[in-house]
């Protein structure tokens, strides 16, 4: 990969017109502007009941994307993790240095990888981690400040939310290739940017990984998710989790649950923070969709192991649903 800078130290410059490889391509942004439209809302304490389950089942086709309420992870968590991603980017910038990505990999304080001189830049930094599972965590690059951060687990642990009783499959089956699975999680940080509506926080894409589990850390919104054709901003209900399909649902689901498209705009004058947990399956399961589904319809997806899934995912510049696409029969 190539070093790109850090993206803070950038627009900490106050440069008035920023550098061409942040400009995103000239394509068609179109805005929902039905206001009424939000992305739905899922109560985890009714998904032990039928309603509750039929609603889950109906917004993952319809939706891929919702904000979960009563989803019993403490207030006091969420908030610490919370303070621990706003003052781990508040750092100066050599001390953040020190967890700085290595060549081609992904872990550590920097950007997405970058594979080519001509590729556009998001307008963002990150720390990305691996916190489960726990042998492989890698605390070289577990900030040693805030101190409450490498003393807290600082991940986002659910109950894996029993999926798919209206699937056509045992929900056992799904959920048990989540638990003991894998996560990693990425701490964002998008400066303000003098041209705001010029770049991309994130450029549209879709979540490689199962279920992403993603916390607004302060008030400042800018995800849109791309729904019927238009891009729809998510409006974050304070003490929600925002909960979107990844690919591995998706092809898991045989295509019945979506892995949407989304992407995040930055402000003018406000920096933006979030922090997302990616839930991926153990380690040494195939991908591919489940058994009691392509016994009724076709299979709409191929079947390959979760490391080649992974490893072709990583060797391409992200685009939009490109890498599912690809996936497809
Ligand atoms: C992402 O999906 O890449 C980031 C989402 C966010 O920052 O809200
Ligand atoms: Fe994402």
């Amino acid at each position: 990969s190539l070093p790109v800078d850090s993206v803070q130290a950038l627009a900490s410059k106050n440069l008035k017109n920023i550098p061409s490889r942040y400009i995103r391509p000239e394509v068609e942004f179109v805005v929902s502007i039905d206001e009424s439209q939000q992305i739905p809302v899922i109560d985890m304490s009714k998904l032990d009941h039928d309603d509750g389950q039929k609603k889950l089942h109906q917004v993952c086709k319809d939706w891929g994307f919702f904000q979960l309420i009563n989803h019993g992870i403490a207030d006091e968590l969420i908030e610490k993790m919370k303070i621990d991603t706003q003052e781990f980017f508040k750092l100066p910038l050599e001390e953040k240095m020190a967890y700085a990505q290595l060549p081609n990999e992904i872990e550590g304080y920097g950007q997405t990888l970058v594979r080519s001189a001509d590729q556009k830049l998001d307008w963002n930094d990150m720390l990305f981690l691996f916190p489960l599972p726990v042998p492989l965590r890698n605390m070289r690059f577990w900030p040693i400040n805030p101190p409450s951060f490498s003393t807290r687990r600082s991940c986002i642990r659910l109950r894996f939310i029993s999926f798919a009783k209206n699937l056509g499959t045992d929900p056992k089956m799904l959920s048990s290739f989540f638990e003991d699975g894998a996560q990693s999680i990425r701490m964002n940080y998008y400066p303000p940017c003098a041209e705001a509506s010029k770049v991309f926080g994130a450029s549209p894409h879709s979540d490689a990984t199962g279920l992403t589990l993603l916390l607004q850390v302060n008030e400042v919104e800018g995800l849109q998710i791309k729904k019927d054709e238009k891009w729809l901003p998510v409006k974050p209900i304070p003490g929600a989790l925002i909960v979107n399909i990844g690919d591995i649902i998706e092809i898991m689901s045989n295509g019945e649950y979506k892995s949407i498209e989304h992407g995040v705009v930055v402000n003018q004058e406000k920096e933006r923070m979030s922090m997302a947990a990616f839930q991926s399956p153990k380690v040494g399961i195939e991908i591919g969709p489940l058994a009691d589904l392509v016994r009724k319809n076709k299979a709409q997806y191929k079947t390959m192991s979760l490391e080649e899934f992974l490893r072709l995912r990583l060797s391409r510049k992200v685009q939009g649903k490109h890498m599912l696409n690809q996936m497809k029969l």
